[in-house]
């Protein structure tokens, strides 16, 4: 790998990022006390059972060597033990799935599942979990707010109907930030969800209640949305599998409000899983039939094939320099495709990456949603009022909220750059990947910081944010431990409509490399 030469400047600000990242670890360190993480399923007989893939669970269903009965009751009570460390549930585990699972067995063993149903539904008697801001009939759908605690939702999201039409089991929401706008998961309702690896860590956000059950064991998988990262940084923080599906792919309908058909916005809905097999099954199912056909997900794939990328670092110097660790491990993933393909995994510069920051918020404006009256739940808040509030302590929200709301009032990005600066790095990406590249990207400069850490420094998530401004597909991959047993990751990145070239080079990178490390001994 070559590094791209550097100004005097440039390597005073990465000194300086690199001092700031030490002070912060140091204070919240000793502010948060000693490192404790998830521990294993109480119930031995299932931990190997609730740790694996959901697609080997659906098979074993399918072949009657498991009850659904069995299955869901495990998840329901490992998720109960396992949450009150974490708190990453909004509503449930739901009895009901257990009762649910019992009607499925029982349809087995009376012979009346036929294979024609089997094939329509690959998930059946496989529980899942989403998060809160994606619809479900019945259930709490509070998006993190106060004034929503009581709030139900009267119909299921599009992509949570399409799951159980497969034969997957609600079992519970998860817990996100206010409206999904922040790369923790902490709000004033349920408050913080803590990492299964390091309960004083991040799990990152807006998907972090799921991250954090899945890789606790408490569900088979679950359903994100990412508009900014928001499945990629709690997946990457986790330790999991996540898929930001191009956009368009995935019906938004009933994802924080959307109604599905919005025109242009970077939000996609995808799954996330602890098995890269896992995320290529369940997107077949979340894009229904039509688009599974478009995307070519069940055509095999020769990886020999494919002409694969990496870039380096995004030069934005609001961002901490990429870490050591970080930078062996592309230089692994290089090496083993090189191994692969018997050809080089060639650099590749993309223009207009520093501006990352910029464009992504110039294109957050250009949103159909009005992300101050989501937090408002219907009312216009007024920034300063509420961080008048919040200084007091008497306010509904956090500090990330306060954030939005201020930052809202800052002057806007100059339009006619942003959209020609967005112009060029995506028609680059787009020459440069065609139909058959894959490019590695940097997931984030560092591991999972400790909580509020976001609050002080919170740019690296645009490591994530650019391919939402540019509406290709991502798979988020986990890449083992760092020193500090935080787990590390990859994006694996392609074109748009080539979803499944991230998907199958995810499952070699799993393959090689290990995937998911489970976050107790
Ligand atoms: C690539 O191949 C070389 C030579 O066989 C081997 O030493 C190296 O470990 C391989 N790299 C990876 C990442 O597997």
């Amino acid at each position: 790998m070559s590094v791209p030469k550097k100004s005097n400047l440039s390597t005073l600000i990465q000194f300086l990022h690199i001092i700031l990242d030490k002070i912060l670890e140091f204070i919240l360190g000793w502010i948060l006390g000693v490192k404790r993480h998830v521990s294993a399923p109480k119930n031995k007989d299932y931990e190997e059972l609730l740790s694996s893939s959901a697609v080997k669970l659906a098979g074993l269903i399918r072949e009657r060597k498991l009850q659904s009965y069995e299955l869901v009751k495990a998840y329901y009570e490992n998720l109960l033990i396992v949450n009150r460390d974490l708190n990453a549930v909004v509503d449930g585990p739901f009895i009901e799935a257990i009762e649910e699972a019992k009607l499925i067995d029982e349809r087995f063993k009376n012979g009346d599942i036929t294979d024609e149903e089997l094939k329509r539904k690959p998930f059946l008697g496989v529980p899942f979990t989403t998060k809160d801001s994606t619809e479900v009939e019945g259930k709490l759908h509070t998006l993190g707010l106060v004034s929503r605690r009581n709030e139900r939702g009267s119909k299921d999201a599009e992509c949570v109907r399409l799951m159980k039409e497969a034969g997957a089991i609600f079992l519970a929401t998860s817990n996100v930030p206010e409206v999904n706008k922040w790369i923790e998961t902490r709000n004033m309702l349920i408050g913080q969800t803590k990492n299964p690896y390091d309960y004083r860590r991040s799990v990152g956000g807006s998907s972090g209640g799921e991250a954090a059950l899945i890789s606790a064991c408490c569900t088979a998988f679950g359903l994100g949305t990412d508009i900014g990262g928001s499945i990629r940084i709690p997946a990457f923080n986790c330790g999991i599998f996540g898929h930001k599906p191009t956009k368009g792919v995935v019906n938004m309908r009933g994802c924080t409000f959307r109604s599905g058909d919005e025109e242009s916005t970077m939000v996609a809905a995808g799954p996330m899983a602890r098995y890269a097999d896992d995320l290529l099954e369940l997107m077949k199912v979340l894009t229904g039939q039509k688009m599974l056909k478009e995307l070519q997900l069940e055509e095999t794939i020769n990886l020999k094939s494919l002409q694969y990328f990496y870039v380096p670092c995004n030069n934005m110097i609001q961002c901490n320099p990429i870490g050591k660790d970080e930078q062996n491990l592309m230089m692994k993933v290089c090496e083993h495709f090189t191994n692969l393909t018997g050809s080089d995994v060639n650099l590749a510069t993309l223009p207009h990456l520093d501006m990352t920051g910029k464009m992504w918020r110039y294109w957050m404006t250009q949103e159909p949603a009005n992300f101050n009256k989501l937090l408002g739940n219907g009312e216009t808040l007024n920034p300063f009022i509420e961080l008048f509030k919040k200084l007091f302590g008497r306010s509904d929200f956090t500090m990330a909220a306060i954030y939005s709301l201020i930052d809202a009032l800052l002057p806007p990005e100059n339009e006619h750059k942003i959209r020609e600066a967005t112009r060029m790095c995506k028609e680059a990406l787009d020459d440069l990947l065609r139909d058959n590249g894959v490019l590695f990207f940097h997931s984030s400069p560092r591991t999972a910081p400790f909580h509020y850490y976001p609050l002080v420094k919170f740019t690296d998530f645009s490591y994530f944010s650019i391919f939402n401004v540019l509406h290709v597909p991502v798979t988020q991959v986990p890449m083992g431990l760092d020193s500090r047993g935080m787990p590390m990751g990859i994006q694996v990145v392609a074109s748009e409509m080539n979803d499944r070239l991230c998907l199958h080079v995810a499952k070699e990178l799993e393959r090689k490399f290990g995937g998911w490390v489970k976050p107790y001994k």
